[in-house]
């Protein structure tokens, strides 16, 4: 039973990305600027290989680490929560959810007056507590609306409990969200709820939160589609506005969401656990709190042998962010960087993937490794991390032994190959020089010719291993003309292992190796349209 986690540390950007300058964000670093903190305790993620991230010279690098890493740019023009977790879980967004820092559009306030029969007050940027404040009063003696908003994309209503019930402001926020579509598609609106009088206003508990559906198929829809279980635990659900979720837990901060999570992880289930530990971001990134932030982290880092614990052996954990927010900035908003990913699991290997560009490659390797079919904007690197399989190591070690016999007087060139059938049988070859050059038979044909001619006609995997007399294998590629014998008995999805040494090689298959091949079906008779 299949099952991925993926932890969101809201907000742990590590870099300053290309285009940073456009977004105001020249020379952030949220990651770097909390490392300097006293308080900033990196145990467990050093050993998972986080200082060995594209980029994080800052941190101390692992020799061995645990997991696999990379450093992931995002795509999408925002550095918001919901472009950045959307980008996650597959989607591309071209432009950043539009902002209001001078205050809504006429025509936006005008049809919403007209919708609601109510007048608007403020219409600015404002904080929560200052809003009511200051525009209390007015809302109860004339019945306006107070329609706010901040530097993130929100509508934001607020209205008094006892003059505007509850179920008639949920109400108004449900008409906005339904006009703020396209062009002013908000990421969010949200009921702002307040009672007592001025100037001793309070905000109620019953805010509530309105996001917009994202704007194509996610892992999460996939995953619940494909029959699996999608848990999203904290914030997750909201940010996907409930769509792909199977079942969710919100959450009172990032202890609690810790809790949460290590919850989730004794249910039985199959699928995809989605979390979000929103209080570095909420808490301290917003705030410049450079300590609380280094706290908040270390805190994570303290509790994550308990995640690691539990996993079980087809689980695999991808720990990651959806933006940066540089509390040691000039400003207080969220930061245009990269975020780092630390991929671990039994099944994983540690590998330094690089940089990588767009966050969607977590979700098309996760799709993947469930076996779910997703057709979202990422590319997967789930062959570059998976251990070894035991056909894998088989197939690999006949191939490195096959390369022995090879008889190579001119060339000097040891080629070996292994070929694995459906029934699990193994057939090796080797290359066979000739004083006639063009006569040699190499050594994929070799073990392909053999199974034909022991009756075998199905296979299922390919090692291929090949090095100069006295020298360190390195890969050896089929070469053309045996990709096309090859492409005549196996499927173009067949894996093809191309090896250095038994438990390093690179993945691909036939059809990567070799594209509209040349088949029957080629020189059957064609139709004329
Ligand atoms: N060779 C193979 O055995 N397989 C290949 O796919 C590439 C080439 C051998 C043929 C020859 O004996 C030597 O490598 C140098 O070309």
């Amino acid at each position: 039973m299949k099952r991925v986690f993926i932890i969101v540390l809201d907000s742990l950007g590590c870099g300053e990305e290309p285009d940073a300058a456009l977004f105001g964000d020249k020379d952030c670093n949220t990651l770097k600027r909390i490392s300097g903190s006293p308080k900033f305790v990196f145990n467990n993620l050093k050993k998972m290989g986080m200082g060995n991230i594209d980029g994080c010279c800052y941190l101390p690098g692992e020799d061995k680490p645990m997991a696999s890493v990379a450093r992931l740019r995002e795509r999408s023009m925002g550095k918001d929560t919901t472009i950045g977790h959307w980008e996650i879980a597959g989607i591309v967004s071209e432009s950043p959810l539009p902002t209001y820092p001078e205050g809504f559009p006429q025509d936006v306030l005008d049809e919403f007056t007209r919708l609601t029969g109510r007048g608007v007050l403020c219409n600015k940027p404002y904080s929560g507590t200052e809003v009511i404040k200051d525009y209390g009063e007015e809302h109860i003696k004339t019945g306006k609306l107070i329609v706010y908003t901040s530097a993130d994309s929100v509508f934001q209503i607020a209205a008094h409990e006892d003059y505007v019930p509850i179920e008639q402001l949920y109400e108004y926020c449900h008409i906005a969200r339904e006009m703020l579509k396209g062009k002013n598609g908000v990421g969010r609106v949200i009921a702002r709820p307040f009672v007592g009088s001025y100037p001793n206003f309070t905000r109620t508990t019953r805010r509530h939160d309105y996001s917009l559906d994202p704007p194509g198929e996610t892992l999460l829809d996939a995953v619940k589609a494909s029959g699996q279980t999608v848990y999203a635990v904290g914030k997750i659900k909201d940010i996907f506005n409930g769509r792909g979720v199977s079942e969710y837990v919100l959450t009172s901060g990032n202890q609690d969401g810790m809790d949460k999570s290590l919850a989730a992880m004794d249910k039985d289930f199959e699928g995809l656990c989605f979390i979000n530990l929103v209080d570095m971001d909420m808490l301290f990134g917003h705030r410049q709190d450079i300590d609380g932030y280094a706290n908040s982290f270390a805190e994570f880092d303290a509790r994550l042998p308990e995640f690691l614990a539990k996993m079980r052996d087809d689980d695999i954990l991808f720990i990651t962010a959806d933006h940066g927010c540089d509390p040691g900035d000039y400003h207080t908003d969220h930061t245009r960087e990269y975020v780092p990913l630390m991929v671990y699991g039994k099944n994983i290997k540690a590998v330094n993937l690089g940089t990588r560009l767009g966050f969607c490659d977590i979700a098309t390797t996760a799709a993947e490794y469930l076996g779910v079919e997703f057709r979202g904007a990422g590319t997967s690197f789930l062959k570059d991390i998976l251990r070894p399989t035991e056909d894998e190591v088989r197939a690999a070690k006949a191939a490195i032994a096959a390369s022995d016999m090879a008889y190579v007087p001119y060339s000097k060139f040891h080629v070996g190959a292994a070929l694995i059938t459906a029934s699990g049988k193994l057939y090796s070859g080797c290359n066979i020089e000739n004083a006639s050059y063009p006569v040699t038979n190499c050594a994929e044909r070799t073990a392909l010719f053999k199974a034909v001619s022991e009756g075998e006609k199905e296979f299922k995997l390919l090692a291929v291993y090949g090095h100069k007399e006295g020298c360190p294998a390195d890969l050896c590629p089929p070469c053309g003309a045996c990709r096309q014998a090859l492409s005549e008995f196996c499927e173009s999805s067949m894996p093809v292992i191309i090896v250095r040494d038994e438990n390093d090689f690179v993945r691909t298959t036939i059809g990567e190796l070799l594209p509209y091949s040349f088949s029957s079906a080629d020189m059957e008779p064609k139709k004329v349209r």
